[in-house]
């Protein structure tokens, strides 16, 4: 091989490590590359977890690189430590749901406390860390919601009614045809057909062009702080 052909190589293999680390620098930036005219959705799930279905959606939305919010059950977590942590380190945001899926309207501050931060309490534990946002069961909220609760109060803007119609394809529909940037989506990942759902609705939406995020890093896309105590239904410009 000659000066010039040695020459060649080198920068070949110059080239490639450049672009090689240039390829890995875009994985680990992934949010903050974000496009400002990029439409943003979040998936929510409610009522989990629950083996059967949880680990289905965590392996469904692994595929798809798609992260999501899950407003999780007190109760449910003992015995289910591993999913909670799986949520964790696959980059998905966990909330509170209360412990045992009761109302929190009309509740005095020790019952408030038993609901939602002894589910603080055992999150906490499953992950290593608090500071978890709520989404109070039915999206009941009232004055002394407002004032116990320690972090920001995530409701949502379109809701298909999975639990009530339990049908993958009219869900999927429901969410695709009203899908905009900055809508919260409200799901339940105890029910297979709202699994399907909303696999479907990530292939179908990610083909329009939008991005899944997280509810937190919505707000930080659009530059909306999360208030305790304060009602978010979306982000929508
Ligand atoms: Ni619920």
């Amino acid at each position: 091989m000659g000066k010039k052909g040695k020459l060649c190589v080198l920068l070949l293999a110059l080239a490639l490590v450049f672009w090689t680390r240039g390829e890995e620098l875009t994985a680990v930036d992934g949010p903050a590359e974000i496009a400002g005219d990029q439409p943003l959705v979040a998936l929510t799930f409610d009522d989990g977890p629950r083996r059967s279905t949880t680990g289905e959606l965590l392996d469904g939305l692994a595929e798809r690189g798609v992260p999501a919010t899950f407003f999780l059950i007190g109760e449910l977590v003992p015995g289910n430590e591993d999913l909670v942590q799986r949520m964790e380190e696959e980059g998905h945001q966990i909330g509170i749901h209360t412990y045992d899926h009761v109302q929190l309207t009309g509740l005095n501050a020790a019952d408030f406390s038993a609901q939602v931060d002894r589910t603080e309490n055992v999150l906490a534990q499953a992950v290593g860390h608090g500071g978890f946002a709520l989404r109070p069961p039915y999206g009941l909220i009232d004055n002394g919601v407002e004032k116990r609760s320690g972090s920001a109060l995530i409701l949502w803007s379109i809701d298909p009614e999975d639990w009530k119609y339990k049908d993958a394809d009219r869900v999927a529909e429901h969410i695709v045809s009203r899908a905009a940037d900055g809508d919260v989506i409200l799901l339940h990942d105890i029910y297979p057909t709202s699994v399907a759902a909303a696999l479907q609705v990530v292939d179908r939406l990610h083909e329009k062009g939008f991005l899944f995020v997280t509810v937190e890093e919505m707000a930080r896309q659009r530059h909306v702080e999360l208030v305790p105590g304060q009602v978010y239904r979306s982000f929508c410009p």
